[in-house]
């Protein structure tokens, strides 16, 4: 029988950037240690709510008693601050420090640029680096859950996403639109496919009849967790940077049923 030494010999060396991911993922890891929970928001398709999800998802944990924050992953077209009425910018100074929105922490790469419609242009690798050194330098100190708004697309911004922040899980939104079911339904393979975990999938714009949630469901074997009506008034107090659970108790009671679901309270 041949002895571990001459295995280990044997063994291929790991490929350089492998190890740079596999070493970046363990140093985000313990910088993010205080957070219980890191769950992001997705699907391959824009326009489908990713951002209102994200946003009043992170309310309704906020008013069930938890810690919350909320992480805009989309870098290169950041809306958190636009959802959140948030103007202004930060010093980019590490490690980075969340700004406070009515008891919730809230980080956003739109916070470090001067002007509202300027446009963040990068290229893969650069996008890689950003959500690296973005994500790994930020002081969240203790949350119970860590809420991402992913931008959509299943390349470079997710994708690193899913291969650095070891992610506890992720909420696919979908409409009641066959387009949005089949793009969730491709969003959630790559979810699986990364080892990663689907917490459950959410029809918004909803009708009522989750025909599409319930689509998305069956084809990933993972739950439905709800429904959020098509209404109006949820875009336009978004428009205002008003969130709209804060402001209409029906969106609350709809937004905190889903919360319920994953958290158990
Ligand atoms: N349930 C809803 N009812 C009405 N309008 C909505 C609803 N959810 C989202 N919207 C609006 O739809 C648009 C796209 O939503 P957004 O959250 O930006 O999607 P994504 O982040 O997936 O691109 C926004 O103008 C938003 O205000
Ligand atoms: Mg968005």
């Amino acid at each position: 029988m041949a002895d571990d030494s001459s295995h280990t010999a044997t063994q291929p060396a790991m490929h350089p950037s492998f190890l740079r991911v596999l070493n970046q993922k363990k140093e985000i890891k313990e910088k993010l240690s205080g957070i219980k929970h890191k769950i992001g928001i997705y699907s391959a398709k824009g326009g489908v709510g990713k951002t209102t999800v994200a946003v009043n998802l992170a309310f309704a944990l906020k008013s069930l008693g938890y810690k919350v924050g909320l992480l805009d992953a989309d870098v290169d077209t950041p809306n958190l601050n636009l959802f959140l009425g948030i103007r202004g910018t930060v010093e980019a100074n590490y490690p980075l420090k969340p700004i406070d929105k009515d008891g919730v922490k809230v980080l956003s790469t739109a916070m470090f640029v001067d002007e509202e419609t300027k446009p963040i242009i990068w290229r893969g690798p650069m996008i890689g680096k950003m959500i690296g050194e973005f994500f790994g330098n930020t002081e969240w100190g203790e949350l119970d859950y860590l809420i991402l708004d992913l931008s959509p697309g299943t390349s470079d911004a997710p994708l690193s996403i899913m291969q650095l922040l070891d992610m506890d899980g992720f909420i696919l939104v979908t409409t009641p639109q066959r387009i949005a079911a089949v793009n969730a339904i491709r969003s959630g393979r790559m979810i699986k496919r990364m080892g990663i975990s689907i917490i459950g999938v959410l029809e918004n714009m909803s009708d009522g009849s989750a025909k599409g949630g319930k689509e998305v469901a069956e084809a990933l074997e993972c739950e439905l967790l709800g429904t959020i009506n098509e209404n109006r008034e949820i875009g336009e107090l978004s428009d205002e940077g008003v969130v709209p659970v804060l402001a209409n108790s029906s969106f609350m009671d709809q937004f905190v049923s889903i919360a319920r679901r994953f958290s158990g309270s």
